[in-house]
Formats: C-alpha cells, sequence, structure tokens
C-alpha cells in the first residue's frame, strides 16, 4: 500500500493505524483496505487515459458496496459479471448507465436484470446470446447497447487459467473463421440491439505492451472489414474500442510492470491512427482494470499459530510457519503459482533471515500462501504477518473450505479504521441449513 509505514514501535502501520490496534478490533484474519491507495489508483488510471478514455472498474477482483461509492465518486464506470455483481452495485446506488455486463453464460434472468435496470450496456459473448439479448430486450420494447467480444488469438504470456483470447477457450467470437464479422452482422439485423462498439481481453496479470497493442491492431482490423462490408456512416455508431483489463501490478520486488501513463498512450496513439485511417471518428478507448486497482492497496494481516522445520534429509530442513487462515481466503497460490511478498507486522526482529514457507490451516499440503520467503529465525506464535497486495482476487475468490469463516474486511484511511465486510461466524455457516 501507498501508505504503509513502520512506527517506532517497530510494528508496520497501514494510512496510520498500528497492526496491533487493527487486530485486536477486528480480529484475523484480516483484510486492511487502504482507500486513498485504492482511489488515488483509480484517479491515476482515470488521468492516463484521459477525456478521449473511458476506465471500468472490473468488479470481480473485489466488491462491496463501499467499493462501489468509491468508484463511483472516482467517476470510473464499472463491470459486472453476475447477477450478484449488479445488485451489490445497484444497491449500493451506482448509476446503472455507467454499468457494463459481462460473462459467457449469462443467464436470462441476468439479462432481465441488467436490462430492466438500464445497464449502459452488454458485451455479448455468444451467437445464442445476441437472440437472447434480442428477444428479452423486444419484449420490454428497448433496445439495448451491446459491444462484441472479439477473441484477438493473442498469446498473453501469463498463466493459462488467467490468459484468455487464445483460440481454444470459452469466451468471444474468434477473429479467426470470420465468428466476429458474423456477430457484427446479426447484431446489426437485430431490431433490438445496437451495436456500439467491440471488446477484447487478452488476459490478467501482463506486463509485456505488445499483447495489448497487437489486440488494438487486431480489432481496429475488424473494424475495417465492417468500414468495407457496411460503409463509414453506418460503422461510425461503434464508438467504443474496449481493450479489456489485465495490467499486471507488483507482487514482489522484481516484477515491473509498465507504467500506466505508458500504456494509456500507446494504446491511444494506435486507436486514433488507425481509426482516422479508416475515415472513422476515433472511438472511445475504454480498458478494465481490477487488480492494478484494487490490488496493491490491500494487505492480509494473519496470526502465526506454529513454527515447525521438517526434516529434508541431509542435515537439511524446511521452515514451516502456519497461519490462522490460507487457500480459503487466498487460493491464488494454489491455484496460479502465485507469488507474494510477506513481512513480520508486529515487530522489527535482528534475528538472522531464513528461508521459510508460510501456510494455512487447511487440510492439504497444497495450502501454501508463499512458497518461499526470508523471515526472521526467531518468528513465533504470535506474531503478526503481513501479506502484501492481497486487494484482487483473494476475498473475491474466498471460500469456506473445511468451514473456515470467512475473514473482515477493514478499509484505513487517515488514521482511522471503519469495517466494510464483517467476519464470517459458525452462525453464517448454520444459516444455509434447512434441516435442523
Ligand atoms: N475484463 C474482463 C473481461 C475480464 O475477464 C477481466 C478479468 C478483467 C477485465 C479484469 O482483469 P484484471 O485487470 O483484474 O487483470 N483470478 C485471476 C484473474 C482472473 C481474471 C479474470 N478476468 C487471478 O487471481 O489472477
Amino acid at each position: 500500500p501507498r501508505n504503509a509505514t513502520r512506527g517506532d514501535d517497530g510494528q508496520v502501520r497501514l494510512a496510520g493505524v498500528g497492526v496491533d490496534e487493527l487486530v485486536s478490533t477486528y480480529g484475523t484474519p484480516l483484510f486492511v483496505v487502504d482507500e486513498a491507495d485504492f482511489r488515488s489508483r483509480c484517479a491515476d488510471m482515470v488521468a492516463a487515459f484521459g477525456p478521449n478514455g473511458r476506465v471500468h472498474y472490473a468488479s470481480k477482483a473485489f466488491l462491496c458496496t463501499a467499493v462501489v461509492r468509491w468508484i463511483d465518486s472516482e467517476g470510473l464506470h464499472l463491470d459486472v459479471c453476475s447477477g450478484g455483481e449488479l445488485a451489490v452495485a445497484l444497491h449500493a446506488g451506482f448509476p446503472a448507465e455507467r454499468i457494463a455486463m459481462h460473462g459467457n453464460n449469462k443467464s436470462v434472468e441476468e439479462l432481465i436484470a441488467g436490462v430492466d435496470a438500464g445497464v449502459g450496456h452488454v458485451v455479448l459473448d455468444s451467437m445464442i446470446e445476441i437472440g437472447r439479448l434480442d428477444a428479452v430486450a423486444g419484449e420490454r420494447g428497448v433496445v439495448q447497447d451491446v459491444l462484441i467480444r472479439v477473441t484477438v488469438g493473442v498469446e498473453a504470456h501469463t498463466h493459462e487459467f488467467i490468459s484468455t483470447a487464445h483460440e481454444d477457450q470459452k469466451f468471444g467470437f474468434s477473429l479467426a473463421g470470420g465468428r466476429a464479422m458474423e456477430a457484427v452482422r446479426r447484431v446489426f439485423a437485430a431490431d433490438n440491439l445496437r451495436l456500439v462498439g467491440l471488446h477484447s481481453h487478452i488476459g490478467s496479470q501482463i506486463f509485456d505492451l505488445d499483447g495489448f497493442e497487437l489486440a488494438a491492431h487486431r480489432v481496429l482490423g475488424l473494424l475495417r472489414d465492417v468500414v468495407a462490408e457496411f460503409g463509414v456512416d453506418k460503422t461510425a455508431q461503434l464508438s467504443v474500442l474496449d481493450l479489456g483489463g489485465g495490467l499486471g501490478i507488483s507482487y514482489i520486488p522484481s516484477d515491473d510492470p509498465p507504467p500506466i501513463d505508458e500504456v494509456a498512450t500507446k494504446l491511444a496513439d494506435i486507436v486514433a491512427t488507425e481509426s482516422r485511417l479508416l475515415g472513422l471518428p476515433v472511438p472511445t478507448l475504454a480498458v478494465e482494470p481490477g487488480r492494478a486497482i484494487a490490488g496493491p492497496g490491500t494487505v492480509t494481516l494473519y496470526r502465526v499459530g506454529t513454527v515447525k522445520d521438517v526434516p529434508l534429509g541431509s542435515g537439511a530442513s524446511r521452515r514451516y510457519v502456519s497461519v490462522d487462515g490460507g487457500m480459503s481466503d487466498n487460493i491464488r497460490t494454489s491455484l496460479y503459482q502465485a507469488e507474494y511478498d510477506v513481512r513480520l507486522a508486529s515487530r522489527v526482529s535482528d534475528a538472522r533471515a531464513v528461508v521459510s514457507r508460510v501456510v494455512g490451516k487447511h487440510c492439504e499440503s497444497g495450502d501454501i500462501v508463499i512458497r518461499d520467503c526470508w523471515l526472521p529465525d526467531d518468528v513465533a506464535p504470535g506474531d503478526l504477518l503481513a501479506v502484501a497486495a492481497t486487494g484482487a482476487y483473494c476475498y473475491s475468490m474466498s471460500s469456506r473450505y473445511n468451514l473456515v469463516t470467512r475473514p473482515a474486511v477493514v478499509a484505513v484511511d487517515d488514521g482511522h479504521a471503519r469495517l466494510l465486510l464483517r467476519r464470517e461466524t459458525v452462525h453464517d455457516l448454520l444459516s444455509l441449513e434447512v434441516n435442523e
């Protein structure tokens, strides 16, 4: 987080609030969100893309009503990809016209909810969905704005499970085989849909700008085909070019994401130059960052429960430091071999650093929070560990595995802490039971 410091007492302070105070009020594990960090990343993003750009926050990274309000007040748009995300956004009073709906299998109920709320646009993902949404809009007597999600065939050089624009995956319409152009024809022919742009999302945690640039060129290539078939006047209604999310963040010191200004300038140049060559008005360049906004400013605080040196043979051993959470609040290490940075947060230590493995409390040996890290040799039960950059895809992908209840989420700002989501209790677990 931008506002993390170490106090004179050796304790980590987050936006001026000491970790001891945080955990004595809210317990552990605890997600601590630096509100000013979150908001400043929104503002940086909006400034980088400028008046001809548009920034949508990808709710999937982390959403609760407080986040919805921050996104609203910072002037961003909001992407949702489920009825649940839509409901939380609307509940918090987010203007529907600034909401975009995503997903490869939106249910009819979700489409109805979106259309009835008056969402800005729906991102279409399949031929079946074109017919489905056309019918839903028609029954309501409205014309729904839509984008077409294009699969541009770019390998994003990230983990296979989070890269999405290569051909053999479930999202979007391929350029290959003319599927995307066929989708354009069908949407143009649909009475109750209005095509307002094209969309591409190539993957997540990307550091290499080339993938985004290639995606931009390819989406603009489709726009060229649309001009060839339908003419400039008709194509001009495609006023949005959305290049999706995926901007990488720094989880560990060696991660080196490109500066956001550089990304914005490069992509805006490509879009402006190529659309002018096609004789089109320059479309709005939209992006959908989730991780780059929500990720860096949040820390997870864990309490150390046990420390164990496990012999590996030939005199070597591995230090296992067990904390009171794990794969239920951060699945990313097990799922993607993600790496994180960790610090002893409740005190400073002069002890030598030893290679340690931070593990959770779940009944799986794959329940690893950090595979290899340096921690002081005297780390002991009761110490607090702070794992950095856990704001995206940790709480939002959390589970109740082993019936471990979800942690609380607090926001810190200017010396104050505020509870955003309370800790789950056993009562929450039992509240789903119907056969008592
Ligand atoms: N737009 C679309 C259409 C997306 O599918 C995604 C992420 C985003 C935007 C936001 O991407 P971001 O800027 O946050 O990278 N659970 C994985 C990440 C999956 C991302 C899925 N889609 C992880 O923990 O790394």
